[in-house]
Formats: structure tokens, sequence, C-alpha cells
């Protein structure tokens, strides 16, 4: 692993699953790689349902999404922190890319599939989604991409990019590697769908005020098959006790599993303490958050600096894409 790179959306609130299942990563690839770990607020990708997003509030998120990993502990004098517009030579190398990409490999996409199924207008900018994500990689000529399981076809996608490339204009892309973490969770969504996510509005947010949280996790279902309190239940149903293995020490998960599971204590007890564990470990993040709020300037001027450093990079890729395909 000598360069990675990864994106996040600015589509809308950045959330526990987000922080449990990628920012936390990065920050420590970030200790580990330095500048050479590039992480991309990827805005260009947000535009892809135009109906999914608002123009006037699109540049605050992007920024708000800079101010949530810094917070979290991506370290900008130290990794690579900046938004995809403000390096355009991932659209340009993007274009080169769709030329090399069959329709058939995009239609194929699990995401696109799902996503398309959804949207009642199927919009091309979904469909290109993965032609575009192989350009933020390759634009920078990264060799290992850290994701999610769902992305790793989107990887495969831009190994195949990278290999017709190089067999058609010569040796130029590595072909990149995902980065799976098996330790990474998939945190479940506040509904107990499988997947927390923004677009499906089940999301407790890394910032979010302290009274909504607990709301949120005040209302958290309890094992559907558990009617009365004297009922023993099974802690494995519940998406109160996968939230409390994130945040709290590992004892004191199994004690209060063991005492749900004799029906010796009520699911509000454990969720008083699953708040309080969660807070605990946001609470720093939040300050650090409102100091940066109070100092938006370093947030846009480390967008700036990461920008300069990445644009460099990408800048030399577009010369030598230029020039060896015949532009
Ligand atoms: P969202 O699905 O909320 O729009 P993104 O697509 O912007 O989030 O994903 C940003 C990063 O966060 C990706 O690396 C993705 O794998 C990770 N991620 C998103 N949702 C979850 C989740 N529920 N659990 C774990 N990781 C997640
Ligand atoms: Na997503």
């Amino acid at each position: 692993m000598t360069r990675v790179l990864s994106g996040i959306q600015p589509s809308g609130e950045i959330h526990i699953g987000n922080y449990l299942g990628a920012i936390r990563q990065w920050v420590e690839l970030g200790e580990r790689l330095g500048r050479e770990a590039f992480f991309c607020i990827v805005d260009y990708h947000a535009l892809t349902n135009p109906l999914a997003y608002d123009p006037s509030t699109l540049a605050q998120r992007t920024f708000e999404a800079a101010l949530v990993n810094m917070a979290a502990g991506l370290d900008p004098e130290r990794v690579t922190l900046f938004v995809q517009s403000h390096v355009p030579e991932h659209t340009e190398l993007a274009w080169v890319f769709t030329t090399l990409t069959p329709l058939g490999d995009l239609t194929r996409m699990t995401q696109f599939k799902d996503k398309a199924a959804k949207q009642e207008a199927v919009w091309s900018g979904l469909l290109m989604y993965p032609v575009l994500q192989a350009a933020d990689i390759l634009v920078y000529k990264a060799d290992t991409v850290p994701v999610g399981e769902d992305q790793v076809q989107h990887i495969e996608l831009t190994r195949e990019i990278a290999r017709r490339f190089n067999a058609l204009f010569g040796e130029t892309f590595p072909e990149p590697e995902a980065l799976l973490n098996p330790e990474a969770p998939r945190v479940p969504g506040i509904d107990g769908k499988a997947k927390m996510s923004k677009s499906l509005g089940n999301t407790i947010g890394l910032l979010e005020d302290e009274r909504s949280i607990w709301e949120k996790i005040r209302h958290l279902p309890d094992d559907p098959q558990r009617i009365r309190l004297a009922d023993p239940g099974d802690p494995e149903r519940t998406v109160v006790f996968t939230y409390l293995g994130y945040f709290a020490p590992k004892e004191l998960v199994a004690a209060l599993k063991e005492e749900y599971r004799k029906a010796g204590i009520g699911t509000l007890v454990v969720k008083r303490i699953l708040f309080e564990e969660m807070m605990k470990v946001l609470r720093p993040i939040r300050e650090r958050a409102e100091q940066l709020k109070k100092h938006p300037d370093h947030v846009m001027d480390a967008l700036l600096e990461g920008a300069r450093r990445a644009r460099a990079v990408a800048q030399a890729t577009m010369e030598e894409v230029r020039e060896k395909v015949g532009l």
C-alpha cells in the first residue's frame, strides 16, 4: 500500500455509520500514510441525482463534511483532504474512461440497478457514477481504496478500466485493490434496516443535537418477540445492543446482555447506558467541531491546500494521459 484514496458524499449529515464504517479507519490510515492518504469530498457524485440534492445547500454540506472529518480526527496537515470539484481533472479523466467502458459493464452494476429501480427517471450520471469513481482513484494512481463491501464491484470495474487503458495506450495506471476492513461494522439504521444511510433517513448524525439523539435512541425498537418486561429478550435481535457493542466496554455489554436475556433489565435502562456511552465517544468530536465552526477559514484554508496538493498530482497524470491518448 503506497497511496490510498477514499471518498465521502456531501449528500447529507455525516452519521455514526460513516464514522464507524469509514472515517475511523481513514484516521488510522492517515496516521500511517500521511500525505499519501487522499480523502475526497465527492461533490460531483452528489449531483448524480438532481432531484436528491439542493443546490443552495450543497456547498454548505461539502464544507460540513470536511469539518466533521477534521473533527473526527483527520488532520489536513498530515493527509490530503480536498473537494472533488476543486480538481477538474477528475471529470476530464472520467470522460476518457467513459469512452473505454462498455455500456453493459455499467448497467450490470448492482448499485446502479438498486438505485435505478427506485427512481422514476434514471439519469446518465447515475450510470456513469462508477466511471467517475474510477477517475477519482486513478487520477492519483492510488493502489489502495478503503471501501465497504458494496463498493467492491466498482473497484473491480476500476481495475478493468486501468487494464484497458494500459493495453491500448501503454502502461500508465496501477490496478488498485479494495481494502476491506473486517473490523469495520456495517451499522444498521435506527429503523432496524441493515444499513444506516443518508438516503434512507435512518441515521444518527455525528453532530446531531444530544436531545435529538436521545429521542432516537429512546424510540429504538425492542426485541419484537418481547411483549412484556417480564419476558426474556434476545439482545441479538435489537439495534440497541448492536449499537451498544460499538460504544461500550466489552464487559459492560456482556453483563447487560446477560441481564436482558434473564428479563432482569428493561430496554429503557439499556438505552440510557447506550446514550451515555455513545456520547462519551461523540463528545470530543463535537467539541472539536464547535471549535472549527468558530474558525471556518481554517477549514476553507485546509481544503484549498488539500486541492493544491491533489491537483499537482492530478495534472501530472492528465498530462501523461493526453499525450498517450493523442489529445
Ligand atoms: P451514505 O450511504 O450514508 O450516503 P456514503 O455513501 O457517503 O454514505 O459512504 C461514505 C462511507 O461510509 C463509505 O466508505 C461507506 O462504506 C461508509 N458507510 C456508509 N454507511 C455505512 C453504514 N451504515 N455502516 C458502515 N459504513 C457505512
Ligand atoms: Na451511499
